[in-house]
């Protein structure tokens, strides 16, 4: 029985310790011990284990889920998650700001400015429903991101509620969860004393950790979140600019960085930076420069979008970092289309916090411009997230024993022969997919999270394949057999069967990601989404011709030429056919939409389980016909899709009494 008194004190616990959690993790001010803190905690435990009916999700003791997921749903943004334009020197700010007085006229003499640090993390979106955390996800391309909900709760300056008053129903809060530079460099020393790989900076290591499907992974590696910005619905009252709606948040609970600030006039914006990149190095996190935003919301609407990025906001970046080491060797690497690019083997040294061993050298135009050569003493940079560059050799200290770096002529990999590209700077390799090289890495595209999505065949495995002679296309995987898994280094029957489980779930694709897939030349994501939208079929796209190719919106002529290069070589014909026999199939959604089609316009529906199409696809479908897909189920949802075994949404679903529609009330929803 749980009595009054016990309910009270439960509760008061638990306020106490979200309290506390606030001090610590939110304002780094905590006011009690460690000690006092933890028995308030196994107080609070104690309570939870004789009485398990009174947990709630947002209990400080529910932070860590329970089981690892088997992979992350999509989420769609409520509005896109844009990005931001940078700005290299104090004459781009000054354009900036020139650009915007144009806009909003040049009565306008002072404006304020929100000046922040741009932190060097993994953006992210918190949805709080009354108060309450339900949802976390990562940007992914800006409209659709993935759902890393059980993660985000980990994360302990993420409040599981918000406290405070008028708090909105529906607020989404957006921010960028970090690796502060001890846990990353804590991280990096349990990596490498256990022979585990080590992440290249704190960025990848949040992002690395954030991908995990165990949350309990993610819990261990002491994440941090900054918010920088939020959104409620239009009807809510909200602070009239920027900054004041950053000190709202921090009254709800929401982690705001203390260095940001707001200056009047573009002098003190950049005086502000000055400082901030004097700071930069003793600040806990990694930050790669400012991010300057107009402070008022009602100028902030007027300036509007560019592209996908706003013109009130600019990421004034900081130099990136330079050091000096010596250059002792150059490889040759290959990559996916052939292109050899010089890497520089360097003798170690720490740059910005991160051990550089290896950089790039971009090509041989470069290599001959900057006259670079082996055993030179070179300046190499790293900024940010980018793979390291050697920036220019130290003449002055040139010694007697530096050598020319020479082009190969023949493919260090294959031994087929290199050429150079006409109009272009890049070597290239001849041998085509006979080239391991050049194989291993088209496998590893192909088999890639947004390409045909095959899980648990990581680099190593498809190096062993293709090393080992086992496959000799991308066709070969879906001829895999167990035996022939079980051979490999590192694959036990479970794995095995858990990637030919793998291999047989990506049969049932999207035609985008298929053609994403093939690893044309010249097509990444965008390009193939708008060749999906706009060829009914393949064959159809097989046949077009440069006109018809020509007339979709950015395809040019190079991009037109890659696409029916590639379909007209035989090879590539006998690789597809090879596919699609093997099963590889998708659902056409057609391109033309006319209002009279959106029959479920307004309505909203969820999806849970695993159906028989992707649910990509599905979500696809519903949009076309006008419908929102979203992520949980509440009063206002119009019914719930369920696959088999569903989660926690087909309970609530049930609870609530929204409409249960199983494959077949689907498929009927889709054709009405
Ligand atoms: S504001 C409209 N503020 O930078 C764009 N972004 O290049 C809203 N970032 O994806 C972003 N620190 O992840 C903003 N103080 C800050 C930031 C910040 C880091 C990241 C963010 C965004 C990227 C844009």
């Amino acid at each position: 029985m749980v009595t009054q008194a016990l309910l009270k004190q439960y509760h008061q616990l638990k306020e106490l310790i979200r309290e506390h959690d606030h001090r610590y993790y939110v304002l780094d001010d905590p006011t009690i011990p460690d000690a006092d803190y933890d028995e308030l905690f196994q107080e609070l435990k104690a309570i939870e284990q004789n009485h398990p009916e009174l947990i709630t999700r947002d209990s400080p003791t529910q932070r860590v889920g329970g089981e690892a997921l088997k992979n992350f749903s999509s989420v769609t943004h409520l509005s896109p998650m844009l990005s931001l334009d940078n700005a290299f020197s104090i004459e781009e700010l000054e354009r900036f700001e020139q650009r915007i007085k144009q806009i909003l006229g040049n009565e306008i003499t002072e404006l304020d400015y929100s000046c922040e640090p741009k932190f060097d993390g993994i953006a992210v979106s918190l949805l709080y429903e009354n108060a309450i955390l339900v949802r976390g996800a990562t940007r992914g391309d800006g409209t659709v991101g993935e759902d890393i909900t059980e993660n985000i709760r980990t994360i302990p300056s993420i409040p599981l509620k918000l406290t405070g008053k008028h708090i909105p129903r529906l607020i989404e809060v957006r921010g960028e969860v970090y690796m502060p530079k001890v846990s990353f460099f804590k991280l990096n020393q349990m990596a490498a004393s256990s022979g585990i790989k080590e992440f290249a900076n704190p960025r990848n290591a949040a992002a690395g950790s954030l991908r995990q499907l165990d949350p309990k992974i993610t819990a261990k590696r002491q994440l941090a979140f900054y918010s920088y910005g939020a959104q409620v619905e239009k009807d809510q009252s909200w602070p009239k600019n920027h900054y004041d709606s950053l000190m709202q948040l921090k009254e709800w609970g929401i982690r705001i960085c203390p260095e940001s600030k707001i200056v009047k006039g573009i002098a003190k914006v950049q005086a502000a930076w000055e400082l901030l990149l004097k700071k930069r190095d003793n600040l806990p996190y990694e930050i790669d420069g400012m991010v300057v935003k107009v402070n008022d919301f009602a100028l902030q609407n007027e300036l509007g979008f560019v592209a996908r990025a706003p013109r009130f906001a600019v990421a004034y970046k900081f130099p990136a970092q330079e050091k000096k080491t010596k250059l002792l060797d150059v490889d040759f690497q290959v990559g996916r289309t052939g292109t050899l690019t010089p890497v520089a083997r360097l003798e170690p040294v720490s740059v910005g916090g991160v051990t550089v061993s290896n950089a790039t050298l971009h090509n041989m135009d470069e290599i001959a411009r900057k006259d670079v050569r082996i055993n030179d003493w070179v300046v190499v940079r790293r900024a940010g997230d980018v793979i390291p560059e050697v920036v220019r050799p130290i003449l002055e200290e040139r010694g007697q024993d530096t050598k020319a770096i020479k082009a190969p002529t023949k493919c260090p990999v294959c031994g087929s022969q290199v050429v150079r590209v006409e109009g272009e700077a890049a070597l290239r390799c001849e041998g085509g997919l006979v080239c391991s090289a050049q194989l291993i890495e088209h496998i590893k595209h192909f088999v890639a999270r947004r390409a045909m999505d095959i899980e648990g065949l990581g680099s190593k495995l498809v190096e062993q394949l293709v090393n080992q002679k086992v496959i000799e296309s991308v066709a070969d995987l879906y001829h895999l057999t167990k035996p022939q898994l079980m051979a490999l280094e590192r694959m036990g029957e479970k794995s095995a069967t858990n990637l030919l489980t793998a291999i047989e779930n990506s049969k049932k694709t999207t035609f985008a990601k298929f053609l994403y897939a093939l690893g044309i030349r010249e097509v990444g994501e965008a390009t193939a989404n708008l060749l999906a939208e706009n060829f009914t079929n393949l064959d159809e796209l097989m046949q077009a011709d440069e006109e018809a190719l020509l007339a979709l919106p950015d395809v040019g002529p190079v991009v037109a030429q890659q696409i029916r290069a590639f379909f007209a070589e035989k090879a590539n014909q006998k690789i597809i056919s090879a596919l699609l026999k093997a099963g590889i199939e998708w659902t056409i959604v057609k391109p033309i939409l006319h209002e009279g089609s959106l029959s479920l316009k307004g309505k909203s529906y969820v999806i849970t389980g695993t159906l028989k199409y992707p649910r990509d696809e599905i979500k696809l479908q519903l949009q076309q016909k006008g419908a929102k897909v979203v992520e949980s189920v509440s009063a206002k949802t119009d019914g719930v899709i369920v696959g088999e075994k569903p989660g926690s949404k087909y309970k609530k679903a049930q609870t609530l009494g929204i409409p249960i529609l199983g494959e077949a009330e689907l498929e009927k929803l889709l054709k009405e």
